[in-house]
């Protein structure tokens, strides 16, 4: 939640830091700003709305210098307006801010001969660093005072007037790297926005400040001590995925999952012994329960993988919200282990159920899509999903790779544990690695979908019923719908619906039955009959058999290709996918950034 950028140089940095803001805008949309230090003075330009607009103004009304900071913003404290937006200027001093600063009300008491002009938690950040230096501070001290009177998470980037050649940044709660150049520094939020800058990265530890020189950085911990961290050399491509033939990047992203299902299969998989390849440091043969920890749609994914392991494996699995999980003391065996599951790998509720779990020394897995995460480099075991960059900010590949990396995982714990033999083992093996030709299959679908899709347009309320792996695929299906489309939208478990919300089903109401032939058809079916004998409008997304047997139940059938127990989530949940799409691009939203959205959350 929150991009920063910043520079320190030898040459402008106006053009650079709004380059490095459009590969952070995935953390927020809101509003965007830039600061630079011109000789002495700090100049600044803001504009509400997407990066785009900065970009007009600073074409309109330029600023450039040597060095500046520069943010793109997800409002959480005040709406998104100019004035809310950063970097925020108090006197001498200005400021960006990803997290939250929890006690800024008691300093902004404390501050109150000062005016303020936002109604941000971040603004009291300049205001006390600028009230130290108009008490004397040197800007050094007077950083480190107001850093000591913080509470909460903040990822900073400090310009101020006086210490033209240095930025100051700090990191508590928040991400944050240093980018070590050629007679350069950068400041940035992740090593996506330093890419066309550096691949040399130094990634500050919790309660870390630093000050940035053009050659040189200066590090302490959280007690003021000086320290060194190590430079890591990442690897990663410079490009920002374009959309290629595609209108959008969701549609992109929905179409490579052939590709990048593919990846995550070679990733875990042995293709020729047809083995699950596991990965070093998981045995889990030595632990009695899994607990999976993530947010959102990566939570959905570990639900799934939560009847996979416990029908293939045999092997308990607790899985919680991650805002949930650590303030409800759960129980936690020692012999456990966590596995957090995060696109990302940033997400504060996520990042902070893994450092509980640490805390209680269980053994920890990270299963992320960014390798350079903080949860990667956080986690015992990092476990790569390999889905590639995800920018539409509705998860759809990244959901399908950790749902299949997951499935891999369940067979391999299945053997490991000695719950199936070899060659079953090897016939879930054989089994996955057709995932990607059927998503290809059921990609063929997305025609019939858009003309579904075009009848729910009109819809107050639309509800995703499944059983089993297909309650997750159903609340997933209603995620993705109401985050693009903006309607609302209800998954349930198909046999929950009589106990409470069957009372809102009207004549006409879309009910979406995702019901492939399994073990569970023929329940699912009979949840379908109670609400069409409401009157409810049934969309049945289904396969070959499952059409077949449910012929003149619903005039609306989707028939997706037949899948396994194994595979169906992955395949379903496509389904659901270009639903949510083509009704969102029918109402003509923002598919890729939703309003209110953003794709890293990191703030609680
Ligand atoms: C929905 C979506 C979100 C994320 C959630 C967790 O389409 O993308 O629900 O899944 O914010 O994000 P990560 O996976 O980065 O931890």
């Amino acid at each position: 939640m929150c991009g920063i950028v910043g520079i320190i140089g030898y040459k402008p940095v106006s053009d650079r830091l709004v380059t490095g803001l459009r590969r952070l805008e995935y953390r927020g949309y809101d509003s965007a700003g830039i600061a630079v230090l011109d000789g002495q003075t700090i100049l600044r330009r803001r504009a509400k709305g997407k990066i785009a607009n900065l970009h007009d103004k600073l074409i309109s009304d330029p600023i450039d210098g040597h060095s500046g900071i520069a943010h793109t913003r997800w409002a959480t404290h005040g709406a998104p307006t100019e004035d809310n937006a950063h970097p925020h200027q108090a006197g001498r001093v200005a400021v960006v801010h990803n997290g939250i600063i929890e006690n800024y009300a008691e300093i902004r008491d404390a501050l109150a001969h000062r005016k303020f002009e936002s109604e941000t938690d971040t603004e009291v950040a300049a205001h006390l660093i600028d009230e130290a230096l108009v008490n004397g501070a040197t800007p050094r001290d007077a950083v480190a005072s107001a850093l000591a009177q913080f509470r909460g998470a903040y990822a900073l980037g400090i310009l101020i007037e006086g210490a033209e050649d240095e930025i100051f940044c700090a990191r508590h709660g928040s991400p944050l790297a240093i980018g070590v150049g050629d007679g350069e520094m950068y400041l940035g939020s992740d090593a996506m926005a330093l890419a066309p800058l550096t691949n040399k990265l130094i990634y500050l530890e919790e309660g870390d400040w630093a000050v940035l020189r053009k050659t040189s950085v200066e590090i302490f911990d959280k007690d003021d001590t000086p320290v060194e961290r190590p430079v890591t050399v990442v690897a990663f491509t410079d490009e920002i995925a374009d959309k290629g033939q595609y209108p959008h990047y969701m549609l992109k992203e929905i179409h490579e999952q052939p590709e990048t299902l593919s990846r995550t299969l070679s990733h875990y998989l042995d293709p020729i012994e047809m083995r699950v390849d596991m990965p070093d440091g998981l045995d889990f043969a030595a632990i009695d329960r899994v607990i999976i920890v993530a947010c959102g749609t990566a939570y959905y994914a570990g639900m799934v993988a939560k009847y996979m392991f416990e029908q293939i494996a045999g092997l308990a699995v607790d899985i919680d919200i991650a805002s949930e999980f650590r303030y409800r003391d759960p129980v936690l065996s020692p012999k456990s282990l966590m596995i957090v599951v995060s696109q990302s790998g940033e997400t504060a509720d996520t990042l902070a159920a893994l450092r509980y779990a640490k805390s209680f020394n269980l053994k920890t897995a990270a299963l992320v899509n960014v390798m350079t995460s903080t949860m990667a480099r956080e986690a015992d075991i990092a476990l790569p999903i390999k889905a590639g960059p995800e920018i539409g900010v509705a998860s759809t590949k990244a959901f399908t790779s950790q749902t299949c990396a997951l499935a891999t995982l369940a067979v391999g714990a299945a053997f490991a544990r000695g719950h199936i033999d070899a060659d079953t083992a090897a016939a879930h093996c054989r089994d996955l690695a057709t995932l990607p030709q059927r998503v290809v299959e059921a990609l063929l679908c997305s025609d019939d979908i858009a003309q579904v899709a075009a009848t729910l347009i009109d819809a107050k309320s639309i509800f995703f019923l499944g059983r089993g792996p297909m309650v997750p695929i159903a609340l997933e299906g209603a995620l993705k719908l109401k985050e693009i489309s903006y309607i609302h939208a209800e998954g349930y478990a198909a046999g929950e619906l009589k106990h409470g919300p069957i009372a809102l089903i009207e004549t006409g109401t879309p009910v979406i039955i995702i019901a492939p032939d399994d073990a569970l058809f023929e329940k699912t079916v009979s949840n379908l009959q109670e609400v069409a004998a409401r009157g409810a409008r049934i969309i049945l997304l289904t396969d070959a058999k499952g059409a077949d047997a449910a012929k003149g139940l619903s005039k609306t059938i989707v028939t997706l290709p037949t899948a396994t127990p194994l595979c169906a989530p992955i395949i379903q949940a496509i389904g659901q996918q270009l639903l949510a799409y083509h009704t969102a691009v029918t109402l003509g939203t923002d598919v890729d950034q939703p309003r209110n959205l953003a794709k890293s959350v990191t703030v609680e």
